[in-house]
């Protein structure tokens, strides 16, 4: 079901990428190193969570396509940052070469670039959303995207390189390089389909534990994962003397620590009925992932 639902929305979501990144925009140079990381492969999860959301709150998700691939957009910016010689400094991603193997540093720095500004050109012309919910809503995406959210979390990741964090650091930078955006994404999709109250705040709770778990299963997938499958490199973090749940609690402990967060994600969706199916599916997809 959750396989079918996903397969369900990737056209929409390539084609309207597409239109929003034409090569035929000059200097075409960049929309090129763009389009190469937007469409090398990925799985898309954010935008389709996105929508999710709007649709658990009774909406639907399609109707929100800027926003949902402007999250996509300033995602794939963060993943060719973090690729890059001066951080991670790996050379697969989504299968392919990573962005600056095949266009240079500069180029790859500067897609980045392009796709975080183009994402919030793209999410301020999200039609049929009143102007005062969008603004709030992309005013959040850019919190959760900035210094004190993903920005934030992968200074943290940096600083921690070589030494020892404890838990609760860890923890916060999972939250802020790879939760943000997640809690960002399902926010957004419920603040837009006009969720607020008790349910937003049921979705924010099942976003938290779901982005945690996301980024210990992505900790595991390095350790224990098939590179031809998740298509990254096998070992990245432990080549970088990354602290990882792995690395901090061991892989069994990692793995313990992924369930808790599942089941609190699940449990978080208590008072919803089956509008909610996909999230459930989403969370338990999520820590029996391969990709
Ligand atoms: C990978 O995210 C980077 C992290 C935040 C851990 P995804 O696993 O969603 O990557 P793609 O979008 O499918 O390539
Ligand atoms: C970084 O985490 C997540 C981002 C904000 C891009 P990782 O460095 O673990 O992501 P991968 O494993 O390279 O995708
Ligand atoms: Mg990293
Ligand atoms: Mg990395
Ligand atoms: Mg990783």
């Amino acid at each position: 079901m959750l396989k079918e639902y996903i397969k369900g929305r990737l056209p929409a979501i390539d084609e309207a990428l597409d239109r929003f990144l034409p090569l035929t925009n000059y200097p075409s140079h960049i929309f090129e190193a763009m389009r190469y990381s937007v469409f090398a492969g990925g799985k898309r999860l954010r935008p389709i969570l996105l929508m999710a959301a709007a649709e658990a709150v009774g909406k639907s998700g399609s109707a929100f396509i800027n926003v949902a691939c402007g999250m996509e957009m300033i995602h794939t910016y963060s993943l060719i940052h973090d690729d890059l010689p001066a951080m991670d400094n790996d050379d697969l991603r989504r299968g392919k070469p990573t962005n600056h193997k095949v266009f240079g540093e500069a180029v790859a720095i500067l897609a980045g670039d392009g796709l975080l500004t183009e994402a919030f050109k793209v999410m301020l012309a999200q039609p049929n959303v009143a102007p005062e919910i969008l603004v709030t809503v992309v005013g959040e995406i850019a919190a959760a995207a900035g210094a004190m959210g993903m920005v934030g979390g992968q200074t943290i990741d940096l600083m921690a390189e070589g030494k020892t964090i404890d838990g609760e650091t860890l923890k916060r930078m999972h939250q802020a390089k790879t939760g943000a955006l997640f809690k960002a994404a399902i926010r957004s999709g419920a603040r837009l389909a006009g969720a607020s109250g008790v349910k937003l705040a049921a979705l924010t709770e099942y976003a938290e534990q779901f982005g945690l778990a996301f980024q210990i299963t992505d900790d595991i997938l390095d350790v224990v994962g098939v590179e031809e499958k998740i298509g990254k490199p096998l070992g990245s973090d432990v080549k970088n003397n990354k602290v990882t749940y792995v690395s901090l609690y061991s892989l069994e402990g990692a793995k313990k620590m992924a369930d808790e967060a599942v089941d609190r994600a699940i449990n978080a969706l208590d008072d919803f009925g089956d509008e909610a199916t996909i999230l459930r599916d989403f969370v338990h997809y999520l820590v029996n992932r391969d990709s």
